[in-house]
């Protein structure tokens, strides 16, 4: 069923743009730079395979951060529960993405959750196979599944953009292997890490995705149980926790859905037991996340709302 364009959408979406001047799009990955900052598009994908969209739902964009609680379930499904929470915490944290603060205040040194990049990092060291190459094709797989679509690729431009330039997330990694949180060599996470990161895709892609989180797990169309029940309700709260940062908890209370953005401008949104949402406006607030894209969802949530406090 294709995917038909929305007039009250269409609304939400122009209202919403407006704030797109007042955003920035990333550039500390410079592949992601060149993004047009006033792109907004959106997808809602519904179990009975109906689907609305506004915006340029054709436009592509790497999954950046949303790319994480994807990983993450993948990983708890490779290696359960206790041994992934052996190695990365579950509570939120008032600190940007990036920060290397908190992990020298803990002990041992394991990431406060699998959200932030250092908790991310072990979350990808954790994913099963032989070699980076059978390690990224096993979550590509899964990634194509939950989508949906076979033909999901990495951005070549954009992985390797980000591998030469990922001081931080190296920074991080060297910690992590010094405390023995991770053994791997640096170099080779890293690169799994920003191959993870670079998986690109269409918003009607991620509101598919969004919307099999949304099913606990479930694809309603293929009646299949691609993520056990209880691995999507952790997902979800991570997603509802720390899914937007530092700007979580403002989140939950303006709009309350479990939601994950990336610093490519994408939000995936699930709203439980009802539909997935694909958004993409890569003009960012100050905190990364999708300045417009946020103000889209505070609408949305308000018009139907859609909070689930
Ligand atoms: O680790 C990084 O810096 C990126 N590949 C992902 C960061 C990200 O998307 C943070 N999101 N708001």
């Amino acid at each position: 069923m294709p995917c038909q364009s929305d007039d009250e959408l269409n609304v939400l979406v122009k209202e919403a743009k407006k704030y797109t001047k007042d955003g920035k799009v990333a550039d500390y990955i410079p592949a992601l730079g060149r993004a047009n900052p006033h792109d907004l598009s959106i997808a809602i994908q519904f179990p009975n395979g109906q689907c609305i969209s506004a915006g340029d739902i054709d436009r592509k964009f790497t999954l950046q951060s949303i790319s994480k609680v994807i990983s993450l379930a993948f990983v708890l499904m490779d290696r359960g529960q206790s041994y992934v929470f052996e190695r990365v915490g579950m509570e939120p944290t008032g600190d940007p993405f990036n920060s290397i603060a908190k992990l020298e205040t803990l002990s041992p040194a394991k990431p406060l959750n699998p959200m932030i990049n250092a908790g991310a990092l072990v979350v990808t060291h954790m994913i099963k196979g032989n070699g980076i190459n059978e390690r990224f094709q096993r979550l590509l797989s899964f990634i194509r599944e939950m989508a949906s679509d076979s033909s999901i690729q990495y951005c070549e431009e954009v992985a390797q953009s980000e591998y030469n330039t990922a001081y931080l997330n190296r920074a991080l990694c060297y910690f992590l292997k010094h405390h023995h949180i991770i053994e791997e060599d640096v170099e080779e996470l890293i690169d799994l890490y920003t191959k993870q990161c670079s998986i690109e895709m269409n918003c009607l892609e991620l509101a598919r995705i969004g919307m099999i989180f949304a099913m606990d797990g479930m694809d309603p169309e293929s009646g299949k149980q691609i993520i056990p029940v209880h691995i999507a309700r952790i997902c979800k709260t991570f997603m509802v926790t720390c899914g937007m940062y530092n700007a979580s908890g403002e989140f939950a209370i303006k709009i309350g859905i479990p939601a994950k953005s990336g610093v490519s401008g994408g939000i995936m949104g699930a709203v439980p037991g009802k539909f997935g949402i694909g958004i993409f406006g890569p003009a960012l607030d100050e905190k990364g996340n999708s300045i417009a894209g946020i103000k889209l969802l505070e609408l949305l949530s308000k018009n139907y709302q859609l909070s689930m406090f």
